[in-house]
């Protein structure tokens, strides 16, 4: 898996090798959803080099380790703060607004538009889906032009009036004379909060339900055996929140665990069965809350597409499950959760808890 993640003849996107004939299993991308894929234009999650390159460089350039870090203690705080005690749902009374709340303060949006950025992130995201409806692209498309007109707004604001937030270190990045472009910056805003925030939504669901069932690894880190940090890491490997990522083989030659896949085929990974890989973890199917090599996992990709929100997805999880840990000890299953009907984003539909 990490050797195909590195390999620059797969790629994420086949536009500057080759047109959509020669990559047959490419569908035409419908006009009626233009809006949509207008937004995800510059998303880096879709680019290539040298366009990707150049844009995650900049990305880069604002969304650094020290912004990063400056959101530790927030992150703390919200999670205390938002933490509900008795029967709630974790994942629609906790995980979503501390996700969607530690997102915000990150981009400077304020809260109060918390929730329309929640309803566009679910609306968009079901676009990555493997059996998207017409009635949800159209969706996707409502949301996506909603989303971009307020982000338009918000670069406007941010270059009248500056703050210390990630906005306007977009709007500002320089690197080697060259900077953003508002369509870039619309899209790099849209791809940091879906990306960011629903994969860290469903690690929480994922994760906490895991531990849930395996009570005594619960236990181990409520007796400070084991550290929050390092229980993330163990959740994020055992139940991962994205579980396939394609990409395209560019090349002639290529050959996948000694198979030939030939030029213009689209290859499908699966991060969740790489993370029980057995040559790479003992004993795989095992929760392992202290397992030592779990940071091995596969959960936040590799090579150029690695995630580049892997820093603030770790400090926001690990800030998260402290809070349970210290808050609610006695928490408990009330019922058992149902999946979600999606695949690439895999999660929970609720998980109804109690303290
Ligand atoms: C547990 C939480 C997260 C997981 C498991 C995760 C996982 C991933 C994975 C697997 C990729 C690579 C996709 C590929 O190879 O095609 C990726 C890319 C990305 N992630 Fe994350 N992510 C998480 C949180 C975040 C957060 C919090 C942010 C931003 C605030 C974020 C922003 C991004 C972006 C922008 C990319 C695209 C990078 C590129 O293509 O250069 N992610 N993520």
């Amino acid at each position: 898996m990490r050797a195909c993640l590195r390999d620059r003849r797969l790629g994420r996107n086949f536009r500057h090798v080759g047109s959509a004939d020669e990559f047959e299993a490419a569908e035409p991308l419908d006009p009626r959803w233009q809006p949509f894929w207008g937004t995800e234009r510059w998303s880096l999650l879709w680019l290539e080099p040298p366009e990707h390159t150049r844009i995650r460089k900049l990305v880069a350039a604002a969304f650094t380790p020290r912004s990063v870090e400056a959101l530790r203690e927030p992150c703390a705080e919200l999670a205390r703060e938002l933490l509900p005690v008795g029967r709630f749902d974790l994942l629609r009374d906790f995980a979503q607004p501390y996700s969607i709340a530690v997102i915000c303060r990150l981009l400077g949006v304020p809260t109060d538009r918390g929730r329309d950025l929640l309803d566009w992130s679910h609306a968009m995201v079901k676009m990555y889906e493997l059996d998207t409806t017409e009635a949800q692209a159209e969706a996707a498309t409502a949301a996506a032009a909603e989303f971009r007109d307020y982000v338009v707004s918000l670069i406007e604001e941010r270059r009248r009036e500056p703050r210390d937030d990630l906005v306007t270190r977009l709007v500002e990045a320089r690197v080697e004379g060259e900077r953003l472009s508002d369509a870039q910056i619309v899209s790099t805003i849209i791809v940091l909060l879906n990306a960011g925030h629903e994969a860290t939504v469903n690690t929480l669901g994922n994760g906490i339900l895991a531990l849930l069932h395996h009570r005594d690894e619960w236990e181990r880190l409520l007796t400070g055996e084991v550290d929050p940090a390092a229980a993330i890491e163990e959740l994020i490997r055992w139940d991962p929140p994205l579980q396939l990522f394609e990409r395209w083989v560019l090349e002639d030659g290529v050959e996948i665990a000694g198979q030939p896949v030939r030029r213009g085929a689209k290859v499908a990974l699966l991060f969740g069965a790489a993370n029980r890989d057995p040559r790479v973890f003992d004993d795989p199917d095992a929760l392992d809350a202290g397992r030592p090599n779990a940071a091995e996992h596969i959960g936040f990709g590799g090579g150029i597409h690695v995630c580049i929100g892997a820093p603030l997805a770790r400090i926001e999880l690990a800030a998260a499950l402290g809070a349970l840990v210290e808050r609610v000890p006695g928490l408990s299953l009330v019922e058992e959760p149902r999946r979600n009907r999606a695949f690439v984003i895999w999660g929970l539909e609720g998980l109804s808890v109690e303290t």
